[in-house]
């Protein structure tokens, strides 16, 4: 291949913050019409090296050629004249403004000095058709979900028409109907000369939709590999071991019933709703997105009104709608969405992490900040934060790291029934299997655990009995060896009739 073909060099990159080396010197480059993919653990420095592409940051030392020369890139706007377009792994999007709006940001089409609403709109409409999502242009950012938020951020790079496109984890809220979409839009580009830098937790679609792999280890480019590298070399490369088993689910002898879910039924959203866990048992939910799964564990959890049934924890009713409530009887939420929901960015890790706990400490009166401080230091250390110390705020953790603080505040509060929302989205594969045993620590200790998840090995792989909801309802309830992917996809597409709780769970 010959230097002509050389979008973008990166040489030696390093970057330092306060208290952390992020990249500690990098080498990369992308070729035209390649799916150059970044390899790395929570944390090992992914996004940083594309922030300096992007010019959110400025390397410390190291080169960046753009075809061939030397080039500063300062500012979103020096990256944007350079060809550069990049879809941040935290969107970007202002939620008040319009889909049509947030697409062309500081750009918006005129007509006689002032915005030209109807062209922005119809332009807005072409690209979005392009990534094959049902929105209107005119629909508010604030309103749509995690994966629609997706498809427009890349719309909006689309719009940009640039040479070089950066994905930063952009399939880790797609389902896999949506992934495949966003794999034809990559092809098309690639095969329009555009260069892809692509970063992913999901090994499978590395060969799937690459070419060349960079692995970046602790700030340092460690190999450079063909897509087509076999995955358990990959994992070596990345983690610097091999992973025996993916799902090490240990299962405990089962309890009492922990929590009972009885014919909950929000209008127009889930009906009649039943269900129980026990302690010591996972429980997966299954299911399309749309489904009404994340709509249940949050009413379950109070944080949503529900119209008709009951939850109880150890045989108490929890009060509706009322997330105290919920908490206090022991019921735990890592939701989907961690940065809306289940993190105070500008806090630090050991503030999120003591957020339950400390709450009901302050209740009762007294703080044991000595004590907060060690449960806080060895559930880090436990769940492999990487960071600079407690102090360090969420906001710059990386995303994978975040989402480990999430679930480390509900492991110190001594959760009953944990609710697990997504709970690996954005994990790489090594933290993974720790966030699994620590599933399995939780129920061996008694607790009980609720799982969503649209990873269906996951599923397949942690749950003693699986839930699947379709359409609001629950279509049907499968043991751990009755739980097949078709077994499960069979139910997931189903239409559920009406029917009680106990009916629905022989239902298939
Ligand atoms: N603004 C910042 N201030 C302090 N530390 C930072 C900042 N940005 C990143 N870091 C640190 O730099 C390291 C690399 O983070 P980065 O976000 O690049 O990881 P990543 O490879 O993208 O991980 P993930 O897979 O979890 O997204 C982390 O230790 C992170 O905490
Ligand atoms: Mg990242």
């Amino acid at each position: 291949m010959s230097d002509a073909d050389e979008l973008l060099r990166i040489e030696g990159i390093r970057k330092t913050f306060p208290g952390v080396v992020a990249l500690d010197g990098v080498d990369f480059s992308l070729r035209r019409g390649e799916v150059h993919v970044l390899l790395g653990e929570n944390g090992a420095g992914k996004s940083t090296l594309i922030k300096m592409l992007s010019g959110a940051y400025t390397p410390d030392a190291g080169r960046i050629l753009v075809g061939g020369e030397e080039t500063r890139i300062q500012s979103a706007q020096d990256s944007e004249r350079l060809g550069i377009a990049t879809i941040y792994q935290e969107f970007n999007l202002v939620p008040d403004l319009t889909v049509a709006e947030n697409i062309f940001l500081g750009r918006q089409p005129r007509r006689f000095g002032v915005i030209d609403r109807k062209r922005m709109e119809a332009d807005a409409e072409v690209l979005l058709k392009r990534v094959g999502v049902n929105v209107s242009p005119r629909a508010r950012v604030r309103e749509l979900g995690i994966a629609r938020l997706q498809m427009v951020e890349i719309a909006k790079a689309l719009s940009l028409d640039a040479r070089v496109l950066i994905m930063d984890e952009p399939t880790a809220v797609l389902t896999s109907e949506e992934v495949e979409k966003l794999f034809a839009i990559v092809r098309t580009l690639r095969e329009d000369g555009v260069g892809i830098v692509f970063i992913t937790h999901h090994l499978e679609e590395i060969a799937a939709l690459g070419d060349r792999v960079t692995v970046i280890r602790d700030g340092r480019s460690v190999g450079q590999v063909p897509a087509a590298t076999p995955e358990d070399e990959l994992v070596r490369l990345m983690v610097g071991r091999s992973i025996e088993q993916q799902y090490p689910r240990e299962r405990p002898d089962k309890g009492a019933a922990l929590l009972t879910v009885e014919g909950l039924t929000r209008d127009g959203v889930f009906h009649d709703v039943s269900f129980e866990v026990h302690a010591g048992e996972v429980v997966g939910i299954a299911g399309l997105v749309g489904a009404g799964r994340t709509e249940v564990v949050r009413a379950v959890f109070g944080a949503d009104p529900y119209d008709k049934g009951t939850v109880k924890v150890s045989g108490s009713s929890v009060a509706k709608h009322d997330v105290n409530a919920a908490m206090t009887a022991g019921i735990g939420l890592v939701p989907e969405d961690r940065k809306g929901q289940g993190l105070v960015l500008d806090a630090s890790v050991e503030e999120n992490l003591g957020l339950v706990t400390l709450r009901s400490a302050t209740r009762a009166g007294l703080v044991d900040l000595k004590g907060q401080r060690e449960a806080a230091e060895r559930i880090a250390g436990q769940l492999g934060v990487r960071m600079a110390g407690l102090g360090q705020h969420v906001r710059t953790l990386s995303g994978g790291n975040q989402q480990k603080v999430v679930i480390g505040k509900w492991l110190l509060a001594d959760t009953k029934v944990l609710i697990l929302d997504e709970p690996t989205r954005g994990i790489d594969v090594g933290a993974k299997v720790e966030i699994y045993q620590l599933v399995n620590e939780l129920t061996a200790a008694g607790a009980a655990v609720l799982m969503i998840s649209s990873d269906l090995p996951e599923v397949l792989g942690m749950s003693d009995r699986v839930l699947v909801m379709a359409q609001g309802r629950i279509a049907g309830e499968l043991s751990a060896d009755e739980a097949t992917q078709d077994a499960v996809m069979t139910l997931a597409v189903s239409t559920p009739t009406t029917t009680t709780g106990t009916e629905a769970s022989r239902g298939h």
